[in-house]
């Protein structure tokens, strides 16, 4: 794609090559994460972030398969900052470390390497193909889903089309193609269309939940993401690209931005609807102060001087502020029917 003058593909595939391209692709050439870089994550402003995760996967085991062995998945994993931390509070419970296989599901090669290194001294085992695991599994992945490519589609006079990014002489824009709507919701045997005006749906999404369905459903378990999503069922467009923390032009500077999308509560629960799963969801704010984040802080600021303590209390509240983190970001749990828990969501 950046090396070709001219072209016109769809909007998903146009994402996954700035973010994924062999050479040029976003994900491959940067290290996206924190204050030098373009955008910062809930598990690198505060270490906490990761120990609440922790407490809540925890706390799953030994309600539903406390004494069996089990898989903790994270989905791309970033620099490794969460796995890293969720294995330093595991080693703490023996009981549950022991039974404990880490693993992280990762694209980027780049991320991987960086993974590797941070994740050395621990037995950590990175994968590609879900089928593979054995054991209840736990998937976990904070920013994950936003970071899947997207299709948009358009309905203009009771027509649809679908958005396209071309290239014309090194330029590139955006442009439509009439499409048969009738006929993708077929094929995904899912209904979205019905009183929208736009869709921003992934297909990459809804083929992943499928895949951890069929894990969680043969040998138990649940899936748990951490992202910003909205709630009303009318879809917008949330396309956004961001470099050193700013949003930019998604067509400018291609492959220089990390492209990311909100997630729509309402069409996940579709998805969750047709793999016979359960969906629950709750704020940020409310989960991570349900798990006891401020009892945690207050712990970790015991015995400490005044400016690590404030310091300690600033990273939590961006977590957890209505303003900042609290409540665009919400915890997204999917579950079997029989395997409810409502811990962190209420
Ligand atoms: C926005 S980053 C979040 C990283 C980390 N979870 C954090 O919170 O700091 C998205 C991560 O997901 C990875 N990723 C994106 N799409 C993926 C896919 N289809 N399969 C596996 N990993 C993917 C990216 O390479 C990156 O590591």
């Amino acid at each position: 794609m950046f090396d070709k003058k001219n072209f016109k593909i769809p909007l998903d595939q146009f994402i996954n090559n700035a973010l994924y391209h062999k050479k040029k692709g976003y994900y491959v050439k940067n290290v996206p994460f924190g204050k030098d870089g373009d955008f910062i994550t809930a598990p690198n402003i505060s270490r906490i972030f990761s120990e609440m995760i922790f407490l809540w996967i925890i706390s799953y085991w030994e309600k539903f398969y406390k004494n069996k062995e089990i898989n903790i998945v994270e989905l791309g994993a970033g620099n490794g900052e969460m796995m890293s931390q969720i294995i330093i509070s595991s080693k703490k419970f023996n009981n549950f470390y022991d039974k404990c296989n880490f693993f992280i599901y990762e694209k980027s090669k780049k991320m991987i390497e960086i993974q590797k290194q941070k994740l050395k001294k621990y037995n950590v085992k990175w994968f590609q193909d879900f089928g593979k695991l054995e054991n209840p599994t736990i998937f976990f992945g904070n920013e994950f889903l936003d970071a899947l490519p997207v299709k948009q589609y358009l309905n203009k006079n009771n027509k649809w089309y679908e958005r396209y990014v071309q290239k014309k002489g090194g330029n590139y824009s955006f442009t439509e193609i009439e499409c048969d709507i009738k006929k993708i919701e077929k094929k995904l045997d899912l209904k979205f269309s019905k009183k929208q005006n736009f869709l921003e749906i992934s297909l990459n999404e809804f083929k992943l939940i499928k895949e951890l369905n069929n894990i969680i459903s043969k040998k138990g378990g649940c899936i748990l993401f951490i992202d910003y999503a909205y709630l009303n069922h009318k879809m917008i467009d949330t396309l956004q690209a961001v470099k050193k923390h700013k949003k930019v032009n998604l067509l400018n500077d291609v492959g220089n931005a990390d492209i990311s999308h909100v997630i729509n509560i309402p069409f996940l629960k579709k998805i969750a609807i047709k793999n016979d799963l359960m969906l629950d969801f709750v704020t940020q704010r409310d989960f991570l102060l349900n798990l006891g984040i401020l009892q945690r802080a207050e712990i970790l600021a015991a015995n400490k001087k005044f400016l690590e303590k404030a310091n300690i209390y600033y990273r939590i509240n961006r977590l957890i502020d209505k303003k900042q983190m609290g409540e665009l970001f919400k915890v997204i749990f999917f579950y079997k029917k029989k395997n409810k828990f409502d811990k962190g969501f209420k």
